[in-house]
């Protein structure tokens, strides 16, 4: 099983408990010392020595390669893939290839991600893909802008990741569909609001309602627990498409219901990041 951003917060102990399940699990980091530091920590909380760390910067087409390649060096088969990493910056900035950061690690470096280990997934098939999103897509009222995908015109911290959440849940409704058949699931989860590191990094918006409201937080040990039911649990045995919280199905806003929105985010990301797949 892989987990990106599986050295911190959610990520860990997502992979933490899949550990303690098992599963010989595979953790990205973008960090070679985090990395390593997690994997202690994974090691000692879980009894067992099976997790090893594959580097990954989201934000770098060519890691986002070298991670899938170092990943089939090290296994012909995935069960699971948690596609958790994630970030809100509260100033707009690129990624190594000109996309908006946000947009550019939260969608659409996992997009390329899962398309380069959909090979591996369908090899391990009955196989599962599992989105962290959040209700913050909800915010996303009106949509995804495909006039504007990148926030060139307007950025808004919040706003920008609202969006690319809203991108995450769409990814996953288009992926099931595409994925029918296979044996390859793929659902979406909102891990509740969870006292991570996450948001912690900017330094307006984003910083207060990250600090302000961490007293009603849940660990991220908690906020764990709907991906690791999701990447483990016999009771969604073939369930796919779908979008969960506290460990059942959840309520999506209409935008995040949107066929139409879903394939037309998927033929532009291909357009911005090359085809789906191996
Ligand atoms: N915390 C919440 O309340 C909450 C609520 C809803 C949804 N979520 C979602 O949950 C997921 C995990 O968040 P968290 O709360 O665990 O946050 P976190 O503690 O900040 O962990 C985020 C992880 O993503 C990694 N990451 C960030 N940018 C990356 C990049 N460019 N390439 C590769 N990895 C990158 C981080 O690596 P570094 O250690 O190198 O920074 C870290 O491992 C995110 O997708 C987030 O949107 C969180």
């Amino acid at each position: 099983m892989l987990v990106t951003g599986g050295n911190a917060g959610i990520g860990k102990e997502t992979a933490i408990a899949l550990a303690r399940l098992g599963a010989r699990v595979l953790i990205t980091s973008r960090d070679p010392r985090r990395g390593a530091e997690a994997i202690e920590e994974i090691h000692t909380r879980s009894s067992s020595a099976s997790a090893e760390v594959v580097p990954l910067d989201l934000a770098d087409l060519a890691s986002i390669d070298a991670c899938a390649a170092a990943v089939q060096d090290r296994t012909d088969r995935l069960d699971v893939l948690v596609d958790n990493a994630g970030l809100m910056l509260s100033q707009r900035t690129e990624t190594r290839d000109g996309f908006e950061t946000t947009f550019g690690v939260n969608h659409l470096g996992h997009f390329c991600l899962t398309g380069r280990l959909v090979g591996l997934l369908r090899h391990g098939a009955p196989a599962r893909v599992v989105v962290v999103a959040s209700h913050a897509h909800k915010v996303a009222r009106r949509g995804l802008d495909f006039d504007d995908l990148q926030s060139t015109r307007h950025y808004r911290g919040f706003s920008a990741y609202a969006r690319s959440k809203l991108a995450n849940v769409l990814f996953t409704l288009e992926l099931a569909r595409r994925l029918s058949g296979t044996g390859v699931t793929a659902n979406a989860v909102h891990p509740g609001y969870v006292n991570s590191r996450f948001g912690r990094d900017g330094d307006g918006y984003e910083r207060v309602i990250s600090l302000g409201g961490r007293l009603l937080a849940i660990s991220p040990e908690r906020g764990a627990a709907t991906s690791v039911y999701l990447a483990s649990s016999n009771a969604v045995d073939g369930a796919t498409g779908g979008y969960y919280a506290r460990g059942r199905p959840a309520a999506v806003s209409r935008a995040g219901r949107d066929d139409v929105a879903a394939r037309r985010l998927w033929a532009t990301s291909e357009q911005l990041v090359g085809p789906f797949g191996p």
